[in-house]
């Protein structure tokens, strides 16, 4: 990444994620903001909007909206929401290839235009789509991050604390595990001001709350009935974006490329981080139940079945 510079954060897609990434990032005052997107008029629209929200909400960020991947030169972050949301009619396999070559032609960009960037991939299927980054970045493995146990952690911390009416700021937890309904949340790594919730609810309850959180997308989803969450996958963006520009070593769970930790080779999967200026800095490996183990397993074996796909789509080679 580089340094002695304003930092430079790119959002890649304009949608609600990118747009609302863009906002926090603006907020947070992490640099000058660069917002992209292939519709003429939309990135820069949004741009000029969070701009002009900036003298009421007392930040000086330069938010930039462009059509150009020139422009994002330079980036040392860029966070990618590019893609389509799955439609009806659409299988899984559609999606995946949909998203698999949205991905690959923004990948040629960004490292024609900012290879030394470090890249948050957040487009769906999302750890399938961190590893075709991965694939056509050519980045070292350490700058190419997915964003997904941010957003899960943060869901089982709300949970957590609207069951026990206590802050969230209290509440601190791991999720391990594919972005989806085979995440892994550990409640044995979830406390409230260090105390285990175990000690703090009965099992039922722990096991209903992971559950919510298992399916917590697919409970905005049929909440809002068009569309999906925006507002916590945007700042759980901004809040790796944040770790990496200031270096905070931020011990996060990200999905990231596995070369044997838990016994997982050469496949993206959530798991605790060490996130700097360099990306993943490194990967804690974490004593695990042999339920658990095997939970993660599974879930590593549904992002395979991903990458498979997209080898036999000739998407990946
Ligand atoms: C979610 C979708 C966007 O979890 O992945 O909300």
């Amino acid at each position: 990444m580089a340094s002695g510079k304003a930092h430079r954060i790119a959002c890649i897609g304009a949608g609600n994620v990118g747009a609302s990434a863009a906002q926090y990032c603006a907020e947070m005052e992490l640099g000058e903001v660069i917002l992209t997107d292939i519709v003429e008029g939309f990135p820069q629209g949004k741009a000029l909007d969070l701009t002009q929200a900036g003298p009421i909400r007392g930040y000086g960020s330069v938010v930039k909206g462009t059509n150009d991947y020139a422009d994002i030169a330079g980036a040392d972050v860029c966070i990618v929401t590019a893609g389509l949301a799955r439609k009806p009619g659409m299988t899984r396999l559609d999606l995946l290839q949909k998203n698999g070559e949205i991905i690959s032609g923004i990948c040629e960009n960004i490292a024609k235009y900012a290879p030394d960037s470090v890249v948050i991939i957040v487009t769906n299927p999302l750890d399938v789509m961190a590893y075709v980054a991965f694939q056509k970045l050519g980045f070292p493995e350490q700058r190419v991050v997915g964003m997904a146990g941010c957003l899960d952690s943060a869901r089982l911390r709300a949970f957590v604390a609207m069951e026990l009416n206590v802050n969230m700021k209290n509440v601190d937890t791991m999720v391990l595990g594919s972005h989806g309904d085979d995440m892994v949340p550990l409640p044995q790594y979830t406390t409230v001001s260090g105390i285990p919730i175990t000690k703090l609810m009965p099992q039922d309850r722990i096991d209903s709350l992971v559950e919510r959180t298992r399916k917590g997308g697919g409970e905005i989803v049929a909440l809002l009935k068009t569309g999906s969450a925006y507002y916590a996958p945007g700042a759980s963006a901004a809040r790796m974006a944040q770790a990496i520009v200031r270096d905070e070593k931020q011990l996060l769970p990200c999905s990231a490329h596995m070369t044997g930790q838990y016994g997982l080779n050469d496949v993206y999967i959530g798991a605790p981080v060490i996130l700097g200026k360099d990306g993943v800095e490194n990967i804690l490996e974490l004593e695990l139940s042999d339920d658990e183990r095997s939970a993660l397993h599974n879930s590593a074996g549904e992002v395979r079945t991903g990458i498979d796909g997209l080898k036999e789509l000739g998407v990946l080679s």
